[in-house]
């Protein structure tokens, strides 16, 4: 549907929004300053940017290099609405954890697809701070595609991609593909999405995908009530307090909002059942626990040969 709040806006559904969120209307976006051009006291968040993941680069450097506008609240999927040098540092955070992940496997990373970017949170800063020359990014928001089309440089392609799990990108086409909080979003046709990454994965290309998964629902556990993930979940479930005081419910476990439309759930997978379906299509290297945002873990995974 529609995001406009504004009834001039309104138009009836079309197909399109059955299979995507196809938000077609012209309004402008409400952005707001880069961070280059923002006060570097605001920038200041130590336990988002450690100095493991700095290495030896000031931060005011990277800060220096994004020149680009930073998208308005409503248009970053609630990633830090009032907070935005830290909405920057999160991104620059992941950003720098492909990276390390990439020197640690030894990958030569020259192309890269973020699969549902959003409004570019992370792939920003491949475009700011790296010289990678094939980056791309999709997403099943045609207004998030939008905003990158206007504001990122021609180097990174976008697509509006639709529920149907079917890339228009070539196979083998990436060393690394990441999908941050989305596979904890996706609730049908899981395996065909993973099968799609495989595809456009090169041969001996990594998967950096994050997860809802034991240790998260461990975390949920042992979180107290003014947790935002437990209020999303309790929302969707009534029960959900009783489910949690007993192991994951099922290998899979699907928490659905409504009865239409894609990207309308919260997903949680136990490891035994990523192990079982996920590794089919990638050699899981590493499950990282709480180690993107507060409370999701990566899957880090190598394309089976
Ligand atoms: C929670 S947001 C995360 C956004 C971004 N990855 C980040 O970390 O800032 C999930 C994103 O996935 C997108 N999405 C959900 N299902 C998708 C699908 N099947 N294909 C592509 N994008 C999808 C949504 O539109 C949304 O932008």
């Amino acid at each position: 549907m529609n995001q406009d709040s504004n009834w001039a806006n309104f138009r009836m559904p079309t197909w399109e929004d059955d299979i995507s969120l196809n938000h077609d209307s012209t309004t402008p976006f409400n952005n707001f300053p880069s961070p280059s051009e923002m006060p570097l006291e605001e920038f200041n968040a130590k336990d988002v940017l450690t100095p493991e993941l700095l290495g030896d680069t000031p931060l005011e450097d990277f800060i220096k290099r994004d020149t680009f506008p930073i998208p308005d609240a409503s248009d970053r999927e609630g990633y830090n609405p009032n907070f935005n040098a830290r909405f920057f540092m999160t991104g620059l955070a992941d950003f720098l954890k492909i990276k390390q992940v990439a020197q640690q496997y030894e990958l030569d990373l020259n192309s890269y697809l973020d699969f549902g970017c959003a409004s570019g949170r992370v792939l920003r800063h491949f475009c700011a701070q790296s010289e990678i020359p094939n980056l791309w990014g999709s997403d099943i928001n045609g207004r998030h595609i939008r905003w990158l089309n206007d504001n990122m440089p021609p180097r990174l392609k976008l697509v509006h991609n639709n529920c149907i799990p079917q890339l228009p990108i070539a196979d083998h086409s990436f060393d690394l593909v990441s999908a941050f909080s989305v596979f904890t979003h996706i609730d049908t046709f899981e395996t065909a999405w993973l099968a799609e990454l495989y595809r456009v994965l090169k041969p001996g290309g990594l998967c950096y995908l994050t997860v809802h998964n034991e240790d998260t629902w461990k975390l949920l556990q042992d979180a107290d009530d003014n947790n935002g993930l437990l209020k999303r979940f309790r929302d969707v479930d009534p029960d959900f307090d009783e489910l949690l005081k007993h192991d994951i419910p099922q290998e899979r476990k699907c928490f659905r909002y409504t009865d239409v439309g894609p990207y309308r759930a919260l997903v949680v997978h136990s490891n035994a059942y990523l192990q079982k379906t996920w590794g089919r299509f990638f050699d899981i290297l590493e499950i990282r626990g709480k180690h993107h945002g507060y409370m999701q873990s990566v899957l880090i995974g190598r394309k089976k040969s």
